[in-house]
């Protein structure tokens, strides 16, 4: 882990444009999502029942959950039915080819 809480889970090649991959991540259950380049992690656990998503499609900014279809934007956790519900969302960076995900302090 770095001073600011960033760390290394994944080679930056590994995850393709469009794709997806589940990561843990200081025993975290993380989904990576590459989209325009960017890099977005959210919590591999679906809200709904506990599904993880990287069985699912990502559209977009969107991914389906592969359990019941609920969809969730990958940018902000948001569920896409109701602003009610959304999941966690963690800050992702590249740098030396490597894609590091920011853990808060408290988590
Ligand atoms: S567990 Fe994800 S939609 Fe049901």
């Amino acid at each position: 882990m770095d001073k600011d809480g960033y760390v290394a889970c994944l080679k930056e090649p590994d995850l393709a444009e469009g794709k997806m991959k589940a990561v843990r991540v200081k025993g975290k259950p993380i989904l990576l999502a590459k989209v325009g380049g960017e890099v977005f992690g959210i919590s591999n656990v679906c809200p709904h029942a506990g599904c993880s998503f990287q069985g699912g499609i990502l559209s977009g900014y969107i991914v389906v959950c592969p359990c019941h279809g609920w969809k969730f934007d990958v940018r902000n956790g948001q569920y896409q039915e109701t602003n009610l519900v959304t999941v966690p969302c963690y800050l992702c960076k590249v740098e030396n080819g490597k894609i590091y995900v920011k853990i808060p302090k408290d988590q």
